[in-house]
């Protein structure tokens, strides 16, 4: 099929939930896509942060076909050894103690309001139940994920909304501590906010955040859901800031692509959930853990993550070099950089799309550069040469 013929039968079938591009991407190697009409992209979307490793990596390929012929799916009321691997590894390199498995980023999120919940229902004080929550935040479409999502927009048209969420300012500290009273059980924030514009947390604040939490007795949920898993150059972005969270909440990049989702949490707050409390019927799939499991073995090297560090500071280099006096800001970690415009950001990544260049907006004004974290140099001096050639005729 052509890209025409299949965006014409989407258009026929598809819910309009999405503000889809002209594009069907129908295949992919490494940083490239190509489109049904056989056009290539320099793929700096990556799935939204999510193909860590690139396309069709060849270790996660044969990773795939061996799962495949081994067992797809168990339900969790059996014991599943990639599901096992895979919590054995993402506790030792997050020192947290115990894993659920989930689909997504969203479903993680849910799990983490449940968890924190339940937890102080446990303890006898179930007056405890309210989250503190970002301003621009972005965590996610299901109902509590949606709620706990900082942005208006978001919102619009699904009330009523959960009860339960308090919404402070991003990197203020005050407006934090003037929401805290004994009916909070935890308070949940991105280390750095990625679709609210790729906004890092101070050092000062993530860390208040901590002493905050270990003042009230109160959890510390971390949504690295676009951060972790190598992305900001460390396995997890709280490392920058040496700042432990009691619950983790994981999705995007830990599958290379291959859809999963994990909540992690320390032993104590995971006490909160007894058998009966949570679940998910395709959590913890022996095809997606499999993966999940070699994406963990190949992005943990520490070689790996020197060069996503090193690569972040290239492309990051690259953009400031441009000069351009439209831009306001270059922000972020690692291989997620956001370049804030004093303008809408749409006419340029379609200009950089005609060009071969796939980039994605984070908010109206800024770009987001989210590439495998398997791009290499000199992927890198394309994209940004692209980018300097749409820039000329960037006229908006
Ligand atoms: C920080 C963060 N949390 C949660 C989500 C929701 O993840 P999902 O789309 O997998 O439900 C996203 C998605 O962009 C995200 O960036």
């Amino acid at each position: 099929m052509t890209n025409q013929a299949i965006i014409d039968k989407g258009k026929e079938h598809i819910m309009a939930t999405y503000a889809r591009l002209p594009v069907a991407l129908v295949k992919g190697k490494g940083s490239y896509v190509v489109d049904a009409d056989g056009k290539q992209y320099l793929d700096f979307v990556a799935g939204i942060a999510t193909c860590s490793l690139g396309h069709c990596h060849e270790e996660l390929v044969k990773t795939v076909q061996e799962q495949s012929q081994k067992l797809w799916h168990v339900s969790n009321l059996y014991w599943i050894e990639p599901q096992v691997e895979l919590a054995s590894k993402l506790t030792r390199l997050s020192g947290l103690d115990k894993v659920f498995f989930c689909n997504s980023g969203a479903e993680a999120n849910e799990g983490a309001i449940k968890l924190a919940r339940k937890y102080f229902y446990r303890q006898n004080k179930p007056e405890r139940n309210r989250i503190i929550v970002f301003k621009n935040s972005f965590h996610g479409r299901t109902m509590g994920a949606l709620t706990a999502t900082g942005q208006a927009k978001y919102h619009e048209g699904f009330a009523p909304l959960l009860e339960g969420f308090l919404y402070a300012e991003y990197n203020n500290i005050m407006s934090v501590e003037s929401l805290i009273d004994d009916t909070v059980a935890g308070i949940m924030v991105e280390p750095i906010q990625g679709e609210g514009g790729i906004r890092p947390a101070d050092l000062n604040f993530l860390r208040s955040l901590r002493q905050i939490c270990d003042r009230e007795g109160i959890l510390l949920i971390l949504d690295e859901v676009q951060t972790g898993v190598g992305r900001t150059g460390k396995f997890f972005a709280f490392e920058h800031y040496g700042v432990k969270p009691d619950i983790l909440t994981l999705a995007k990049g830990l599958g290379g692509g291959f859809p999963i989702g994990a909540m992690l949490a320390t032993e104590k707050a995971a006490s909160g959930f007894a058998p009966g409390d949570h679940a998910s019927t395709f959590g913890g799939n022996p095809l997606a853990c499999a993966v999940g499991g070699k994406v963990v073995d190949i992005v943990a090297k520490e070689e790996f993550l020197r060069e996503v560090e090193a690569k972040g500071e290239i492309l990051r280099e690259a953009l400031m070099q441009i000069g351009d006096s439209r831009i306001k800001e270059i922000r972020g970690k690692g291989l997620i950089l956001g370049v804030e415009w004093d303008r809408e950001v749409k006419g340029l990544i379609d200009i950089c799309r005609q060009k071969g260049l796939l980039l994605i907006g984070a908010g109206p004004n800024v770009v987001r550069l989210v590439p495998p974290l398997t791009v290499n140099r000199t992927e890198i001096n394309q994209a940004v040469n692209i980018f300097k050639e749409a820039l000329k005729i960037w006229q908006e």
